[in-house]
């Protein structure tokens, strides 16, 4: 039986529900303040994010403090019955600082130095910067440690982007110095620097990728991303080192940003309580239907679910209704404001939480989607839809804990996506990223999943293949030492792996595997050669065409813009055949026994016809079945969230018409909403959103 894990607040299994919240704007406002709890209360928010941008309210010159506002903040939300989680506000920095200390202003890759302003731009290597907060963290945890208010800490807030200061240049040559073992010559070879005589004699010569000096040299850019990354990491723990000594029981999260590409966040995953994320998307925009919205959402959610092996995630922030920054700034239509929130719900989180609580008066983001509009009405369509979604959240209380468990999995990797959008070759331009298609590849065999209701974690290269029956690994181009051994250790124990184009090009450090791809023994797993790679303009057609095949799939389905050229080793069955252009008659979707497993190989990009036809053939034959025997309409999705016997179904419709599905006969659920007991027929309205309770 699935376990369910421990509810985010001890004392109270419930789903969180709240916001970024900014009393420190509204000091000079008391009626303001008073309102907020009325409002909270209303909409049954159970907490509120404070702090994350409150450095200068905190600290208003160097070394003078001020908690009083934040003393009233925690006293007056704890009377209110609202929990508070508290946010380090290492996100932004007083005036005062930048000017005493202009170290800790961020420097870019042209070697600008910032001016003070704007936020998340601090320089992450700097001593002064790393101490100031950690004196400023170790004084909140100090004074609001044992405040029975306090939930969580928020660290920081999106941390992101690069600094190229020269303190940073030196910890990046320290850090190429241990991962090289101080061998410069070794780091040649890594880098092949032999190329257009880049050769360094000495660490001291090495700069981070600019636009004015070396940027071409895919192992170091890889580097530089990894380093990053690591310095990130360690300036985060450095925030949390006081807070771990002083408030040891206190939960600590980030919140991260989707599939953000600066950041590998697998590797950021240890100091973490909980991991959570800030998501935005384009509901409404009409060059795309609202459920493919929903899958790649979806997507992202589920990743954040395996970051912490089913651990309940955060949902930190989303938006009541529109943000200020979307190209078009469209209001979620009625309805959507739900279903998006337990959307997120039904893949995992145990919270819906907003940007932002109240719209601040002025500055950027004044007109920013809130719970609570400059109008300070509780009758508006925002604060409707909010309230809506606290009522919802308190009737799924049951559901905090519980988790998603798949058979299947999505292998999205940071280090192999940085490599793909980076290397030379195939398709370039400006939207070289997009047109090469990592991202979209891996949320298209995803969506072929989701449409059919079939649980799926993201995994990456790293993680424990044993736990899934099918694995799916889009466009595999670089594999660490290890990967290929691991993926057929997980085909050989009856494993189904779907490969693709693009796989085994290079190793970790962007060097091209010697002998033919797939490399580094995939090629004899996958029982197929790749010779070329054909990267075609869009007008270029060309299909793929089933032959006989065991999998019984017939037809011809339209590719995409990379295509490559295979040959199939003895023993591997051809399914399907190119039909234009001189390799028409090859392969290009290919099944090779190994072990109890297969693998399969699919030499093209592919459109989601042939994906979803594929899958479902090959999701049975993997032993793969959807949550419930259900069949789903377009746009309708349906997830399972289980745990100490409990099962939770969620049916959400992302289309704009009404739906309907049968449920399996004989099976009975309650409704969570409406307290009914629901059998047979269920009718889903537009965006409707319905939590089912297995009985
Ligand atoms: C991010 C930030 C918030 C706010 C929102 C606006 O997620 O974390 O402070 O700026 O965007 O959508
Ligand atoms: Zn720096």
């Amino acid at each position: 039986m699935t376990e369910k894990f421990p509810p985010i607040l001890p004392d109270d299994p419930c789903l969180i529900h709240g916001g970024d919240y900014n009393p420190d704007q509204w000091q000079a406002y008391p009626d303001v303040l008073r309102e907020d709890v009325r409002f909270m209360n209303l909409a049954k928010i159970n907490s509120a994010s404070v702090a994350i941008f409150a450095w200068a309210a905190l600290e208003p010159e160097e070394g003078r403090y001020c908690f009083d506002w934040l003393d009233e903040t925690f006293d007056r939300l704890w009377k209110a019955g609202v929990r508070i989680i508290l946010a380090t506000p290492s996100g932004a920095r007083p005036a005062w600082m930048d000017e005493k200390y202009p170290e800790v202003l961020r420097v870019n890759a042209d070697r600008t130095r910032n001016l003070h302003g704007l936020r998340h731009n601090h320089c992450y290597t700097s001593p002064v910067y790393r101490r100031k907060v950690r004196e400023m963290n170790r004084l909140l945890a100090e004074r609001y440690g044992k405040h029975p208010a306090l939930m969580m800490w928020h660290i920081s807030n999106e941390y992101g982007g690069e600094c190229h200061c020269p303190l940073c240049q030196e910890a990046f040559r320290g850090w190429l110095r241990k991962k090289y073992g101080n061998d410069i010559e070794k780091l040649n070879h890594e880098w092949w620097t032999y190329f257009w005589s880049h050769r360094f004699t000495s660490f001291d010569q090495i700069e981070s990728p600019s636009p004015l000096g070396e940027n071409a040299i895919h192992g170091m850019n890889l580097d530089w991303k990894r380093f990053v990354t690591d310095q990130t990491l360690d300036f985060m723990e450095n925030e949390i080192a006081p807070l771990r000594e002083i408030t040891p029981d206190i939960p600590v999260t980030t919140n991260f940003m989707g599939c953000y590409d600066g950041l590998n966040y697998w590797k950021m995953l240890e100091p973490l309580d909980r991991v959570s994320w800030d998501n935005y998307p384009f509901w409404g925009d009409p060059s795309r239907a609202t459920w493919e919205v929903a899958s790649h959402v979806a997507f992202t959610h589920d990743l954040y679910r395996t970051f912490k092996g089913g651990k309940p995630f955060l949902l930190m922030e989303s938006v009541p209704s529109k943000t200020n920054w979307h190209p078009v700034c469209k209001l979620k239509r009625p309805g959507m404001h739900l279903l998006s929130s337990i959307q997120a719900v039904a893949h995992g989180s145990d919270s819906v939480q907003y940007f932002q609580f109240r719209k601040s008066r002025g500055a950027s983001e004044k007109f920013h989607g809130a719970v609570v509009d400059h109008s300070g009405r509780d009758d508006t369509m925002e604060f409707r839809g909010v309230q809506a979604v606290g009522e919802m959240l308190e009737k799924l209380a049951g559901v905090a804990g519980t988790t998603v468990r798949a058979d299947a999995a999505v292998l999205y990797d940071w280090e192999n996506r940085w490599a793909i959008d980076d290397f030379q070759g195939a398709i370039n331009g400006p939207d070289k990223e997009r047109a090469r298609g990592y991202n979209d590849a891996c949320a298209a065999h995803y969506r072929a999943l989701w449409k059919r209701g079939v649980a799926a974690d993201v995994v990456c290269e790293d993680s424990d293949f044993a736990p899934y029956k099918l694995l799916i690994a889009p466009m595999l181009y670089s594999l660490r030492p290890g990967v290929a051994e691991r993926l057929g250790a997980f085909v050989r124990a009856g494993g189904t792996l779907v490969l693709t184009h693009l796989t085994g090009y290079v190793n970790e450090n962007d060097l091209c595997f010697l002998g033919g791809f797939p490399g580094d023994g995939l090629m004899e797993l996958a029982g197929i050669r790749s010779e070329e790679l054909d990267a075609v303009y869009p007008e270029d057609e060309n299909c793929a065409l089933f032959g006989e095949n065991h999998l019984g799939l017939a037809g011809c389905y339209e590719l995409g813009r990379l295509r490559e050229i295979i040959h199939p080793a003895e023993g591997t069955e051809v399914l399907a055949r190119y039909t234009d252009d001189f390799y028409a008659g090859q392969p290009v979707l290919t099944c090779h026994p190994a072990g109890k497993g297969r693998v399969y190989y699919l030499a093209a990009a592919a459109g989601q016809e042939l994906l979803d036809d594929l899958y479902g053939e090959l999701l049975p034959e993997a032993g793969v079945s959807p949550v419930l025997p259900v069949e789903l309409p377009e746009g309708v999705s349906m997830t399972l969230r289980e745990g100490g016997g409990e099962r939770y179904y969620f049916f959400m419709n992302f289309t704009e018409q009404p739906q309907r599905l049968a449920l399996p006969a004989g099976a009975a659920f309650t409704d969570l909403n409406t307290g009914e007991t629901v059998s047979g027929e269920l009718p889903l309205a537009v965006y409707a959103v319905r939590v089912l309770r297995a009985e």
